[in-house]
């Protein structure tokens, strides 16, 4: 891998899924935002954009990006401005990048001044404002994905304008071993990644590997908040290996959210990749939607449950989906699973989003 590595590189076991995720997420992003009642223009755009391509010639987020507007049938015609800006501070990959937007899109498939792309070489934290500027992004959406080798070096500033922004939205991609290991030797410029707060070197003093990762999670989950951003979903990629990857997901916007999650339950186990949420203390993977592993928002509920009297199913549907990274479809047949296990006990023979279940 880059910084010294060939550029491009093999695709790691957990990028395939992670495309997955942002092209199954920009076909809901795009047509909803650039709807008729939506907003005039669109911004996209990478703070680590990388090559733009594969060593097996697989394509990169930059064009999967491209690709995702253009194969949105709802948007053929339309005239509203999408803007995509590209942000790499590797010389290797901004040439690449270039050549490979080309050789994707040998004809421009839109008018420049409808779509302007815009590759800059550059940091994350010194480039990606100004390349901003420069297109006239802001006071329009912004998805801005920064996907780093997981070090997220990103402005704190930068971040809460995002999150200030109008329907704006990040994607991070955050490796808590970075941190885990490299405490002791990092500076002080680390504590902008968490909000210019140090409490994370604390992680030092933690023993178990998974507390330390669920500490420093924890941590940047409070920067997005602090910074602005009122509803998160974070979760966690697992290879079979067992290597993992967190994406943090930051909006404002609860339809954001829950077409996000839709995005993540779409990714299934073909590709070997499970996922799990960072907040379920026994780690389990979630895999497939088909056949959801349920247990961790079983135990999630009866947590929830153990501090109230009966609660309406459509109050733990509402947990469900900001609090958990199951969505709110999830929560009745957990319930249907927990009542035939005589966990839960509920008011009506059929449980319903009106119903009051109650711990038995
Ligand atoms: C994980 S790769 C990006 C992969 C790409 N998003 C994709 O999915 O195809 C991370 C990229 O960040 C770049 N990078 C590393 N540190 C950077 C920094 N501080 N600012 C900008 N780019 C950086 C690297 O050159 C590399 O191309």
């Amino acid at each position: 891998m880059p910084v010294d590595g060939e550029v491009p590189w093999s695709k790691a076991p957990h990028t395939e899924a992670k495309h997955k995720i942002f092209r199954a997420y920009l076909a809901r992003w795009y047509p909803i935002l650039l709807s008729e009642n939506g907003y005039p223009s669109v911004t996209y755009a990478e703070g680590f954009a990388g090559p733009g391509v594969y060593k097996d010639g697989s394509p990169g987020s930059p064009v999967i990006a491209i690709q995702a507007l253009l194969g949105t049938p709802e948007l053929a015609n339309t005239k509203k401005t999408t803007r995509f800006v590209f942000v790499d501070n590797d010389p290797r990959c901004v040439k690449i990048l270039g050549e490979q937007l080309r050789a994707n899109f040998p004809v421009r498939p839109r008018p420049l001044d409808l779509m302007p792309v815009s590759v800059v070489e550059g940091t994350c934290a010194e480039a990606f404002e100004p390349a901003l500027e420069a297109v006239g992004a802001w006071h329009q959406p912004i998805l801005a994905v920064f996907d780093s080798w997981g070090n997220a070096p990103v402005p704190y500033r930068l971040i809460r304008r995002l999150a200030q922004n109008p329907s704006s939205e990040v994607v991070v991609t955050f490796m808590p071993q970075h941190f885990t290991r490299f405490v002791s030797t990092l500076g002080g410029e680390v504590d902008a990644v968490f909000g210019h707060d140090s409490s994370w070197r604390e992680v030092a003093d933690i023993q178990d590997g998974s507390k330390k990762k669920g500490f420093l999670l924890g941590k940047y989950r409070k920067m997005l908040k602090e910074a602005g951003f009122q509803f998160l979903l974070d979760f966690e990629l697992v290879t079979k290996k067992g290597e993992s990857l967190y994406l943090i997901f930051g909006t404002n916007h609860r339809r954001g959210l829950e077409k996000m999650k839709q995005s993540v339950w779409e990714v299934d186990a073909q590709y070997g990749i499970g996922f799990r949420d960072p907040k379920d203390e026994f780690g389990e993977a979630l895999f497939d939607l088909d056949d959801p592993q349920l247990a961790p928002l079983e135990r999630m509920l009866v947590e929830r449950l153990s501090s109230r009297e009966s609660v309406r199913v459509e109050t733990l549907r509402e947990f469900s989906l900001f609090s958990t990274v199951y969505r709110e479809q999830h929560v009745i047949p957990a319930l249907v699973q927990l009542r035939e296990r005589n966990s839960i006990s509920c008011d009506r023979p059929r449980i319903e989003r009106a119903a009051m279940v109650k711990l038995l």
